[in-house]
């Protein structure tokens, strides 16, 4: 399973790099925009922070097709590396797919509200879809279960194309997606932080420190063992 990183933010970006391990960063315009830098200068920067061997998901901005083929290939050439272009479903976007399918372009395709969404992006030859889970959530219409139908569908069809839930507020959802199948997550750095956190290991680990102080003082096992 994938785990990638749901922002723009360079800081954090090279934070949970170090410390987590993920498998790229993605992005779309509104995370973008939230940063208010140059556009061309902040995907380079994204692409040093997250790395050359990572992968990085780019959202197009055109509407139609020929220009989201020409805006992916500009980008991959900028950015180099695993490079993915986002694109939403729909006509336009499933006609993107399928072009650049046949150029080896990588497509997120995303947006994805529905299972049949999920499998017209698959059937176009996206390399993952991605459902907004805590969207659908928001909406009363069962984040967890639209990904469960997409691991199905995909699975009963022998479709070669990842679910990338997407759009996560809570520990729970990841976890819910995770056991269902789905094959990745994109999650913003905050997340991160909260799935490894819990009260009971800091105290474990309190107690551990107590108990090795009560004998060994402050020498740590380096020193003991020289
Ligand atoms: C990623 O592909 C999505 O654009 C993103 O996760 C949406 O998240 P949000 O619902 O928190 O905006």
């Amino acid at each position: 399973m994938e785990f990638i990183i749901d922002t723009a933010d360079l800081g954090a970006i090279k934070r949970i790099v170090e410390f987590f391990p993920v498998t790229g960063v993605t992005t779309n315009p509104s995370i973008i925009a939230k940063e208010k830098t140059d556009f061309k200068q902040l995907v380079l920067a994204l692409r040093e922070a997250v790395g050359p061997d990572k992968q990085l998901h780019v959202q197009t901005t055109c509407k139609k097709a020929e220009e989201i083929v020409r805006e992916a290939e500009e980008l991959q050439a900028l950015v180099g590396g695993e490079f993915y272009i986002k694109i939403p479903v729909g006509p336009e976007g499933l006609k993107a797919t399928m072009m650049l399918k046949k150029k080896g372009i990588g497509v997120t395709m995303t947006a994805i509200f529905t299972a049949q969404q999920a499998l017209q992006g698959a059937l176009a030859g996206a390399t993952y879809v991605a459902p907004y889970v805590n969207r659908l959530d928001n909406v009363c219409a069962d984040g967890v279960g639209t990904v469960a139908d997409i691991v199905t569908l995909f699975d009963a069809h022998g479709l070669d194309c990842k679910v990338l839930a997407a759009s996560f507020k809570n520990v729970q959802q990841v976890h819910e997606v995770a056991l269902c199948g789905g094959h990745a997550v994109t999650i913003n750095p905050e997340l991160y932080d909260q799935i490894v956190y819990h009260p009971l290991t800091d105290k474990a680990i309190a107690d551990f420190d107590a108990d090795w102080a009560g004998v060994y003082g402050d020498k740590g096992i380096l020193e003991l063992i020289k």
